[in-house]
């Protein structure tokens, strides 16, 4: 069972290369593919860098390619549910794409000629992310002083909708007309849904799990590159080592 391992956070890969026994590397189309053994698991390793293009092209590499049997994309996220903290864990099950516009010829967000706007996550994987996502919180990793600086309190996990576009949401007005035109939605981030796509097409399973980083509003970027720095390579850490041993 090969892994493909996608972030669109160059700290978090960096994070997950120095404990990975790499035996291989590839570079193709300004990505470096990393192939070796994580935890004893056969995973292949790359950033995807940001947005739907950059993310669609790695996907069908990582596939093509590397012919990995499930895809896993973890990163980070602004929060649109109020719910949601810095700090929160999500996990999607279904992947918009909030830029997605092809009316009058379909409805808004609708994929042309796939009669849906949405994909969804693989239920197995998700459910071993939940579990692994549930165990790393429990596991306190976080150090109190760094918890304090990003005002974490209790983190929690969530499951639900998610939505992609090519933009990053630091307006509220923004991000509440978003949530007007997709009430379910959790959080909005830049390459979930079109990696789940790709997926779709090529029938591989595929799984996100994202941090929350921000409110999407105009505080989105304070902080942001501390935060991943941080947290969010801390949690994609943790939550892996406990996803790739279950
Ligand atoms: N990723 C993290 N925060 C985000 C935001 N506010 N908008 C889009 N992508 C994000």
């Amino acid at each position: 069972m090969k892994t493909g391992i996608m972030s669109a956070m160059l700290e978090e890969m960096e994070s997950l290369l120095e404990v990975m026994d790499i035996t291989s590397t590839q570079e193709k189309g300004n990505r470096t593919y990393y192939s070796g053994m994580l935890w004893g698991h056969e995973v292949v390793l790359v950033f995807s860098r940001w947005g739907k293009v950059a993310s669609a092209t790695t996907a069908t590499h990582l596939i093509i390619e590397h012919k990995v049997d499930r895809i896993l994309f973890s990163g980070v996220a602004g929060a649109l549910d109020p719910r949601l903290n810095v700090g929160d864990i999500v996990i999607g099950t279904k992947l918009y794409q909030h830029d997605m516009d092809a009316r009058p010829i379909f409805p808004q967000f609708e994929i042309p000629l796939v009669h849906t706007s949405y994909f969804e996550t693989d239920e197995d994987l998700r459910n071993q992310l939940k579990s692994a996502a549930i165990s790393f919180l429990e596991s306190n990793t976080i150090d109190e002083a760094t918890k304090e600086t990003f005002k974490i309190h209790h983190p929690k996990i969530m499951e639900g909708a998610i939505a992609s576009g090519d933009r990053f949401i630091s307006d509220a007005k923004d991000a509440e007309h978003i949530k007007q035109l997709l009430p379910d939605l959790l959080c909005v981030e830049m390459e979930g849904a079109a990696v789940a796509q790709v997926c779709s097409d090529y029938n591989i399973p595929f799984a996100l799990i994202r941090t929350i980083s921000d409110a999407a509003d105009d505080n989105a970027t304070i902080d942001f590159q501390a935060f991943v720095k941080e947290v969010a390579t801390v949690y994609t850490h943790g939550i892996l080592i406990s996803f790739l041993n279950a």
